[in-house]
């Protein structure tokens, strides 16, 4: 062994380190240069067999070179090993200004949306959400509303009556027969509003659709008056239009409430006519076997098309029912 070709292992491991494109040429040439079977490394090994002068003058140029070998190794390891970082993060990120290419995911109507705003004010007052068919029985429908026979509402012109005739059915003209289900079937005190799709045969113009939906509330307690009445729909006003909007009630008359008024809120600055109410009429809880000396109650009802109307100054019902998403988009629904 010369001390010259210890020399030149030094120079061959840098001039290989140093010309490594990437860490794994790098790993290749520390294998062939400072690895096991490398001449540095059986020089090394070959020590133990020399004299001890040779032992003393050689161990200390293999351990000078081996020093050298490794520290040329460190610098193009941590060389190689920044350029490999730069470039992850050159490959991999992420241009957070490039538009995005997005599904539309689909989203609720706005009428779902009310609807599940009216249902949320009134669940929070420890009411009810009831619901019924859409498909009804004229005697729930009419006869238990104490809606007589002759009630003009009983005509052709109003009723999506169901063939055969004899069969009875209609298509629900109003949520109220869920008035009638629900003190059928529930013992007062009950505290229920009844969401739902209502069915009037009219023509599809700028305020009426065939195809509607109603609320409709219904309290049953002792004691009940029209003071808790006019309370709860200026509460369910102001929740609906706005902080301290108020409703008035107009005498006007249904059958089924006794007395019975219009109620109209005061929104924009004028007074619009926003649904029906009254005190339940006693002959509908007889019907319904709900004993009217210990039990009294009042009803109201309002159609969800006007009140998103209202709300929103929509003038034309063909945008609420013809589903064209540039109009859904303005709730923000998502789309
Ligand atoms: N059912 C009535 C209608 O559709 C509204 C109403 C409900 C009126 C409850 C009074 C009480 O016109």
């Amino acid at each position: 062994m010369r001390e010259d070709e210890v020399r030149t292992w030094v120079g061959d491991a840098r001039t290989a380190f140093k010309a490594a494109a990437d860490l794994d040429s790098l790993k290749t040439a520390r294998l062939i240069h400072s690895g096991d079977k490398s001449p540095i490394a059986l020089a090394s090994r070959a020590l133990g067999s020399m004299s001890p002068e040779d032992k003393v003058n050689f161990g200390k140029i293999i351990g000078e070179a081996k020093a050298e070998i490794a520290s040329a190794l460190a610098t193009a390891t941590a060389l190689l090993e920044a350029e490999r970082d730069r470039k992850v993060l050159l490959e991999e990120v992420v241009d957070v200004t490039l538009p995005v290419n997005r599904a539309h995911r689909g989203g609720l109507h706005p009428i779902s949306i009310i609807k599940n705003e009216v249902s949320d004010f009134f669940i929070e007052q420890g009411y009810a959400v009831q619901e019924g068919p859409e498909l009804e029985s004229g005697w729930l429908n009419f006869d238990a509303l104490n809606m007589p026979a002759d009630h003009p509402a009983r005509t052709m012109q109003d009723t999506f009556f169901i063939q055969p005739l004899e069969s009875g059915m209609v298509l629900r003209t109003h949520t109220s027969p869920v008035q009638i289900r629900t003190m059928l079937t529930q013992a007062p005190p009950i505290y229920v509003i009844c969401p739902g799709r209502t069915f009037r045969a009219d023509e599809l113009d700028a305020t009426h659709s065939p195809v509607f939906h109603q609320v409709e509330g219904l309290v049953i307690d002792k004691g009940i008056t029209m003071a808790h009445l006019k309370g709860t729909l200026d509460n369910f006003a102001s929740n609906m239009f706005g902080p301290g909007v108020t409703t008035r009630l107009r005498p006007s008359f249904f059958p089924f409430t006794e007395p019975s008024a219009e109620v109209d809120v005061f929104f924009n600055n004028r007074w619009i006519e926003w649904g029906g109410c009254g005190m339940v009429n006693p002959r509908v809880l007889a019907t319904c076997g709900i004993d009217t000396d210990v039990y009294s109650g009042f009803a109201f009802g309002m159609g969800l098309e006007r009140t998103l109307m209202v709300r929103h100054g929509i003038t034309d019902m063909h945008d609420i029912v013809e589903g064209d998403i540039r109009f859904t988009r303005q709730f923000g629904v998502g789309l």
